[in-house]
């Protein structure tokens, strides 16, 4: 029997009892599917799952999106956050592989930088490190909910340019190639997203540059504040992986990071298939 569990009293839920290999059933994808909605983040534990499966089960919820440039498994649905090499062992310490995880180590919304940004990922924990390596989400909505006034009528109605380069450049010039560059320029994002019964919530993180008409550095206060904000221990789910969790998430209701683990020592294979969302900003 399917059963949904709360985590946390923010977000997150754990389901249980579901047969995700087989399929779930109509009601039980319905279930799941509302759960979705209200937890913004579901834990499956124990899902064994290959490649193909967890594609056919993320499909059951729309779309997928296709992996940008610059990551493993570019071009296929599938990207691999990984710091295993090929020959499946550790990549050296300079490896964009390793660079790019612990970039993951800042709080961000999956694609937020495409014009379409992600609705959904899952992500499965293939192989985990034995400490650390924790995966964190904070519930943008129930931030949303508490903003104080001065915050709220700050972010109304306003847009927030979004670029990939922005967030990736902080940490290192020379990590993102000049396709990455070339291919992923800045795009236009609602600051605040409106999800009709679902509530609102902030639209904010690694890739979030500036603010639509403020000046550079009022826009990077603000932005600054709001993160602060809604970071805050009492919006956060913190998630310990054991081994074959599958993790699911709306990145238009959280933010998430990767936490520090021994990247150079220890083995860690996470793959990842996303669900593409829709445009921010309403079209008037
Ligand atoms: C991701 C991601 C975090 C992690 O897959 O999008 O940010 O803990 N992963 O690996
Ligand atoms: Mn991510």
């Amino acid at each position: 029997m399917l059963t949904i569990t709360p985590l946390h009293p923010c977000l997150a839920a754990e389901v249980t009892g579901l047969d995700l290999v087989g399929g779930p059933n109509d009601q039980d994808f319905e279930a799941i599917r509302a759960a979705f909605d209200a937890y913004s983040v579901l834990v499956y534990r124990d899902q064994d799952i290959t490649d193909v499966e967890q594609i056919r089960f993320t499909e059951r919820f729309g779309p997928l999106e296709g992996t940008k440039v610059g990551t493993p498994g570019a071009g296929s649905p599938l990207a691999m956050i990984s710091n295993l090499g090929p020959d499946r062992e550790i990549v050296p310490p300079d490896h964009r592989q390793i660079i790019n995880g612990r970039a993951n180590g800042v709080w961000h919304a999956d694609s937020s930088f495409k014009p379409v940004p992600a609705w959904a990922s899952m992500l499965s924990g293939r192989i985990i490190a034995r400490t650390g390596g924790n995966t964190e989400f904070a519930s943008m909505r129930a931030a949303y909910k508490d903003l104080p006034e001065h915050l709220k009528t700050a972010v109304e109605g306003r847009i927030a340019i979004h670029h990939y380069a922005y967030g990736r450049d902080k940490l290192d010039l020379n990590l993102i190639t000049d396709v990455e560059r070339e291919l992923l320029p800045p795009v236009r994002q609602a600051l605040v997203l409106n999800r009709g019964s679902l509530g609102k919530s902030l639209y904010i993180g690694a890739h979030t540059a500036r603010i639509e008409g403020m000046a550079e550095d009022q826009g990077s206060a603000l932005i600054e504040e709001l993160k602060a904000f809604a970071t805050q221990r009492r919006y956060v789910y913190s998630h310990v992986w054991r081994p074959h969790d599958l993790v699911m998430w709306d990145n238009l209701a959280v933010v998430h990071r990767a936490m520090v683990y021994d990247d150079t020592r220890e083995k860690r294979h996470m793959v990842r298939t996303t669900l593409a969302g829709w445009p921010t900003i309403p079209v008037s």
